[in-house]
């Protein structure tokens, strides 16, 4: 057979014209990183119009269909047409479609897989398709995060694959205090989401604090009218005397209808949003609106300064417990999670010691000591709450004079507290400072803006792994996932926050999601070195 010098030239040609194809593929990078990832041949063009399909039996899914025309509709000339199908009939063979596949039996999970005809997110629930969206999502050029940038481009193609993916914890969480800094909905709407960007589901919301009482409650005005504003902040650490405050006065709370805008904008994004409701400590904002609830009866203010402080909720009077079942009532209103946390960390002791109400409860309950007045004060809101048909989650130090029966445990002192409860048949998330505090000092403290302490790198909170080794396989079963904490006493500004923040939650968000053994630091850096052009386009103030 005789080749020809033009053959030979040709198929040189073919060969180079397919290499960017090829290296576009290798470095399509997804993070979370998927469960299985292969390349296929052919590339979807997004252009002209698009039929997007979406089973007309799952009206759910249509709310992701419009997610996902708003985004392609960025791309010059692109138009999308959400059409609802009968399952019964056979499947669109080309533009873009929905299914979903219960019998996957990998909740949150889904199947997407591009050809040069169809792209195809097949949904374990609608969740799993929501996650495949955002697969998708990563595929495409990072322009199109913005309607102004995506307006220069042409030509875009998705490069086949085929992903199956599904999580590794069911919980995946992000917490973020507006106690101590005050975030407003539009910020809280940008921080949730990246966090679904990053396939985070859960959003623990801490609303309230010594420094500020932050969500309206109708029954209880004072709240928000005193106790969600400060005089004036602490200047720089000030962990002694002489202190040194700003003398500009501080706050902000949001209104029911704003948690209500934000618990919807999270639903659609397959958020659940926990709500905190900090007890017994914590509660100085909360004293200073109504100081009868405190041991001394005060009189109390907002605290300007940051720490662990001695006043409490009274545990001996019982209008402290009427106080907060009304402020539940109303917060349970507020969130369909099935979760409410109840703080629980850091109560200092001394007001109890010397409360005459308090240690009559100690009495008349028969209890030990002022531990198991904590462990009586969060069993009898366990038991308000389990009447309306919720769980509560605490920090750790709920462990201390005896846990309540259902309670959750959020270990943040290290991950003993979370192996104690596990051992005890409670579920658990962890959240250690070691790995999880993304309010510590990312890098050199002497080049960083000041932090409140500690040291966490991107690489250390890479090495998170929510199982600790001690626990045995059907300990390990309690152990529901992790999440990221967002501490803002020295956080004044939402650039500040992303800095923070980013990356180091979305090394959170591989570890949560990908399975161990697809967790690579090496490769998790490649991805994140691309996936920052996604994050500069969407604006996002990322520690570099
Ligand atoms: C905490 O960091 N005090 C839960
Ligand atoms: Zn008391």
């Amino acid at each position: 057979m005789k080749i020809s010098g033009n053959f030979i030239r040709i198929t040189i040609t073919l060969v180079i014209m397919t290499i960017p194809l090829l290296i576009h593929n290798t470095l399509a990078g997804i993070i979370p990183e998927p469960v299985k990832m292969e390349n296929r041949r052919g590339n979807f063009r997004v252009q002209g119009n698009i039929e997007l399909s979406v089973p007309l039996e799952h009206p759910e899914l249509v709310a992701h269909g419009e997610y996902l025309k708003e985004y392609l509709e960025r791309i010059p000339g692109v138009s999308v047409t959400v059409k609802r199908f009968t399952e019964g009939q056979s499947l669109p063979d080309q533009g873009i479609l929905f299914t979903l596949d219960p019998a996957m039996d990998k909740p949150e999970g889904y199947i997407l897989e591009v050809s040069s005809r169809r792209i195809q997110i097949t949904g374990n629930d609608a969740a799993g398709v929501f996650y495949g969206m955002q697969s998708l999502r990563q595929l495409l050029p990072a322009e199109t995060e913005d309607p102004i940038k995506a307006a220069a481009l042409s030509r875009v193609r998705v490069s086949g694959v085929y992903v199956e993916d599904y999580p590794l914890f069911s919980y995946r969480g992000m917490h973020l205090d507006v106690a101590r800094h005050f975030f407003d909905v539009e910020f809280i709407k940008k921080y949730l989401d990246l966090m679904a960007l990053h396939k985070m589901n859960t959003f623990h919301w801490h609303l309230t604090e010594d420094q500020g009482w932050r969500i309206e409650i109708k029954k209880y005005p004072l709240l928000t009218e005193i106790g969600a504003w400060r005089k004036e902040t602490l200047i720089g650490h000030g962990s002694r005397p002489p202190f040194e405050f700003d003398g500009q006065p501080y706050g902000g709370f949001y209104t029911q209808d704003e948690i209500r805008e934000v618990v919807a904008y999270a639903a659609v994004r397959h958020i659940t949003v926990i709500p905190e409701i900090e007890m017994p400590g914590h509660a100085t904002a909360a004293l200073a609106a109504y100081p009868e609830l405190g041991c001394t009866g005060g009189p109390y203010e907002v605290e300007t300064r940051w720490g662990v402080f001695e006043d409490a909720f009274c545990a001996g009077d019982d209008y402290t417990f009427e106080f907060l079942e009304n402020v539940l009532s109303e917060v349970v209103e507020l969130f369909p999670s099935q979760y409410i946390h109840i703080g629980g960390d850091e109560c200092l002791k001394n007001r109890w010691e010397e409360c005459p109400k308090c240690q009559e409860r100690i009495r008349e309950e028969g209890l030990a000591d002022e531990d198991e007045l904590q462990s009586y004060f969060i069993r009898r809101i366990e038991k308000f709450l389990l009447s309306k048909g919720r769980n509560i989650i605490g920090w750790d130090e709920i462990l201390e004079g005896g846990l309540a029966p259902e309670a959750t445990v959020m270990s943040w002192r290290g991950v003993s507290g979370g192996i104690e409860a596990a051992r005890m048949g409670h579920d658990v998330i962890m959240t250690p400072v070691s790995h999880c505090y993304l309010d510590y000092y990312q890098a050199d403290p002497a080049t960083e803006p000041l932090a409140i302490g500690g040291y966490l790198t991107l690489r250390q909170v890479y090495t998170f792994n929510p199982v600790p080794p001690e626990l045995n396989q059907e300990e390990a079963k309690h152990i529901l996932g992790g999440q990221g904490n967002v501490w803002t006493e020295y956080i004044k500004t939402t650039d500040h926050l992303e800095y923070m923040a980013y990356p180091r939650a979305i090394a959170l968000a591989e570890v949560l999601w990908s399975p161990r053994a697809k967790q690579d630091f090496e490769s998790f850096q490649k991805r994140l070195q691309k996936h920052f052009q996604r994050l500069d386009v969407i604006g996002v103030n990322y520690y570099k």
